[in-house]
């Protein structure tokens, strides 16, 4: 039986912010999260994350994306209430551990790279060896702040010296402690009242307890790139670097083109089919999936959004919209606030469209406006055709039948509902519901006087 403790309680005053380290966001997800993913092959039977600066923002905001969490035991919280080491943090669990004679894998919650199948390795390792503990460790090209592994022979463990604790020779040692400990828990259990808080920051470290159980084993992780921990900023955005590379090897190999890639971002939970292309300076975020053989970009950023087969989005902004099949996007087009496309149709240069339906093959070509609209099939909307939705109050829907055509500049003032097969003469700004079938004309009359011409000015 394995149990799982997120040592996640920290400020983290090294990033420099008012948000709780953990939950600041690498790629789409939150630090805490990505390492709660790292255990998808673990299968805990419970799961503890210790908490403390702002426990509550860091149990809401996991509460939130539980749905897209691997399949995990309830979360159990553990207050730290003051944060005195990562010993501390692990004491706390001691009434909520009694009696239970399994293993415990610990993990900092600041540690979001590392991969599930190296826990796995880990906790065979472990559980093979009949350790009493078993450490995750790197060679580090640069291991400045990471505490340092002192082995004699066997990779066994003597002891774990922090960064600013070490002498300047035990600083020569690159093998680095990734923060990731398999314990045996009835072992670890006696030996955590033992440690005190005798170092440079005056905390109880966890990484003394190795001083008093036996036999500790360290195992080096292959690619020292999955235990990089985030301290601070310049960090967060390595690990970006590091992540978005992953993120675009994978779908390289699955079959999408990516043109330019150091310059497209991808969070880890967009979804690409075979046969997509990405241009260059295109970022695709959040809950997102496109369709094979559609072409985004250059210069386009998709959020939150659903994007069919065939669909082309050049220099345009999509959010929490949905695309169907064989639309054309952009150039300069804005979709945002819940818009639905239907297929085949085409939104054009600085058109922009909020929380509003349009049915398969209409067009909305240059310079609009449509927000809180719903347009049928084959609708055409002149340039300039704007709907004006906003009383100053409360905003209010437009309605648009199939086939219907809006002349160049109307303004269509909501509430309003045009029928079907309806054609709106140029410039008319229409205030009431027109039936199907009609020409509406709602705009002064061109007076022409022939032969008017300005009086000559009196001397
Ligand atoms: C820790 C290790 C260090 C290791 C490094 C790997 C210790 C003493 N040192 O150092 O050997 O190389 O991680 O990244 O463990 N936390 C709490 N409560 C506390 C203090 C910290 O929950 O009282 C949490 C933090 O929120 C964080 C994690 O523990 O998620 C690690 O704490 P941090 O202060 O970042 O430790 P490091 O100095 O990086
Ligand atoms: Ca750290």
């Amino acid at each position: 039986m394995v149990a799982v403790a997120i040592l996640a309680a920290g400020r983290g005053t090294r990033m420099k912010s008012d948000l709780p380290k953990v939950l600041h966001s690498l790629g789409g997800r939150s630090l805490v999260e990505r390492v709660l993913h790292s255990l998808s092959e673990v299968e805990p039977s419970r799961c503890l994350v210790i908490v403390g600066y702002q426990g509550d923002r860091i149990q809401d905001a996991l509460v939130e994306v539980i749905d897209r969490l691997p399949p995990l035991p309830d979360l159990e919280f553990v207050e730290q209430t003051q944060q005195l080491g990562t010993g501390h943090a692990v004491q706390q669990l001691l009434p909520h551990l009694e009696g239970f004679t399994g293993d415990l894998l610990v993990l900092n919650g600041d540690v979001p790279l590392l991969r599930s199948q190296t826990l796995k390795n880990l906790l065979e390792t472990h559980q093979e060896h009949q350790n009493a503990a078993t450490l995750l460790t790197a060679q580090m090209p640069n291991p400045k702040g990471y505490g340092r592994v002192f082995c004699n022979g066997q990779n066994l463990v003597k002891e774990i010296v922090e960064d600013r604790d070490c002498t300047p020779a035990q600083k020569q040692n690159r093998r680095i402690n990734a923060g990731v400990y398999c314990f045996n828990w009835p072992q670890l259990e006696k030996v955590l009242p033992q440690l005190v808080a005798n170092n440079d920051q005056q905390e109880y470290y966890l990484t003394d307890a190795v001083k008093f159980m036996e036999p500790v084993m360290a195992v080096d992780v292959e690619d020292y790139q999955e235990i990089l921990g985030i301290n601070d900023r310049k960090q967060l955005s390595h690990a970006y670097e590091i992540l978005q590379e992953r993120v675009k090897d994978a779908w390289m190999a699955a079959g999408v083109t990516l043109v330019s890639p150091d310059t497209i971002a991808i969070d880890d939970t967009v979804q690409l089919q075979p046969d997509v292309t990405i241009e260059p300076q295109t970022h695709l975020r959040g809950n997102t999936a496109i369709a094979s053989g559609s072409r985004i970009g250059p210069g386009s950023l998709i959020e939150n959004s659903q994007i069919g087969e065939n669909v082309t989005v050049l220099y345009s902004v999509v959010t929490d919209s949905v695309v169907k099949n064989g639309t054309r996007i952009g150039p300069y087009a804005h979709l945002r606030g819940h818009v639905e496309v239907g297929e085949s149709c085409r939104i054009g240069n600085f058109v922009e469209l909020k929380n509003s339906t349009l049915g398969d093959r209409t067009n909305a070509a240059h310079l609009s406006y449509l927000g809180d609209a719903t347009l049928g099939n084959q609708v055409n909307i002149g340039a300039g055709t704007i709907t004006a939705n906003y009383d100053g109050v409360k905003k209010h829907r437009t309605k648009i039948g199939d086939r219907t055509k809006t002349g160049s500049n109307s303004v269509l003032v909501a509430p309003v509902t045009l029928g079907e097969d309806v054609t709106v003469a140029a410039g008319s700004v229409v205030t009431r519901d027109v039936p199907d079938d009609s020409l509406v004309i709602a705009r002064a009359r061109q007076i022409v006087r022939k032969g008017w011409r300005l009086k000559p000015q009196q001397e």
